[in-house]
């Protein structure tokens, strides 16, 4: 039997973190470099992956960084192309990457409706289509899809009341649809022995106004928002044989926030 802690580490492995540069995605990739995998950076701003990419090798970990468009299914196939080609087939997909659109319900254009769906529905189908289909072929691999608590229950609004942000209405639908997404693909990989598996956060504490985060800290059991380490835990274990008989999940790491 494999020590316990020996199935945390994730050495040798590589990982792609989509939105890898963002509030989520810093951390994430952070906490999967540390357990030993090399992680790949990308999103639509080269400069900003290649800074975060640029910290990580500082603490000597390894990292680097890519650029592509979610909305863009050609941009998708090349970023696998070229990683494929540079490093291998990731061992590790975290479909992080969100589109934001605008929050409040009557603000967001048709079109800016249909570039959200575009990106953060249809984008993370053909992301996990052509990385999975290399992770299939080569009978490993572990995807983790970054919902959210809204993807489970709706936004009390009164909390978002007089501020300039709120969760935009096509949130719902690509988060509870990447919920029911992951299980569909779990089921579908799980004999070519890709895993698929779902991480659903709540608020991550960015700097929103003291109002703000008294509302909705108020509304969590364990009284705040999230943090950094909040997600390393979680993001680590999925990823690594730690979780090895586990596929389809969602977990809720949201300070209870769900449980009533
Ligand atoms: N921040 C929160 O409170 C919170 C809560 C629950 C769930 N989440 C989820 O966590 C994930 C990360 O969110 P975040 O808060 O870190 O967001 P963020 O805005 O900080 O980061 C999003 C990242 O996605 C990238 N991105 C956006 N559009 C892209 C595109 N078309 N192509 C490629 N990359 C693109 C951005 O460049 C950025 O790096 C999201 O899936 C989000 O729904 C966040």
């Amino acid at each position: 039997m494999t020590r316990s802690m020996d199935l945390f580490r994730l050495d040798g492995h590589l990982a792609l973190v989509t939105g890898g540069a963002g509030f989520y995605g810093t951390p994430i990739s952070r906490a999967l470099a540390e357990a030993g995998a090399k992680v790949i950076i990308a999103s639509r701003s080269r400069e900003r992956c290649e800074e975060r990419a640029a910290e990580l090798r500082e603490a000597g970990l390894s990292c680097a960084a890519e650029q592509f468009d979610m909305g863009d299914p050609n941009s998708i196939r090349a970023l696998y192309a070229r990683i494929s080609d540079t490093h291998g087939v990731p061992d590790i997909l975290v479909n992080n990457a969100l589109l934001r659109s605008p929050t409040h319900y009557d603000e967001a254009t048709p079109e800016q409706w249909a570039a959200a769906l575009q990106a953060n529905v249809t984008g993370i189908h053909i992301c996990t289509g052509v990385f999975s289909a290399g992770m299939r072929a080569r009978r490993s691999g572990s995807i983790i899809n970054i919902a959210s608590i809204y993807g489970v229950v709706a936004p009390d609004f009164r909390i978002y009341e007089g501020m300039d942000f709120a969760s935009p209405p096509d949130y719902p639908f690509h988060k509870g649809g990447l919920i029911a997404y992951t299980r569909y693909c779990a089921s579908l990989f799980a004999p070519d022995g890709v895993r698929v598996n779902c991480l659903s956060p709540g608020g991550y504490y960015s700097g929103q106004s003291e109002t703000f985060v008294e509302r909705y800290s108020a509304r969590v059991p364990m009284g705040r928002m999230a943090c950094d380490d909040d997600i390393a835990g979680p993001i680590v274990f999925l990823a690594s044989d730690a979780s090895r008989y586990i596929t389809g999940a969602n977990i809720l790491v949201d300070g209870g926030l769900t449980i009533r």
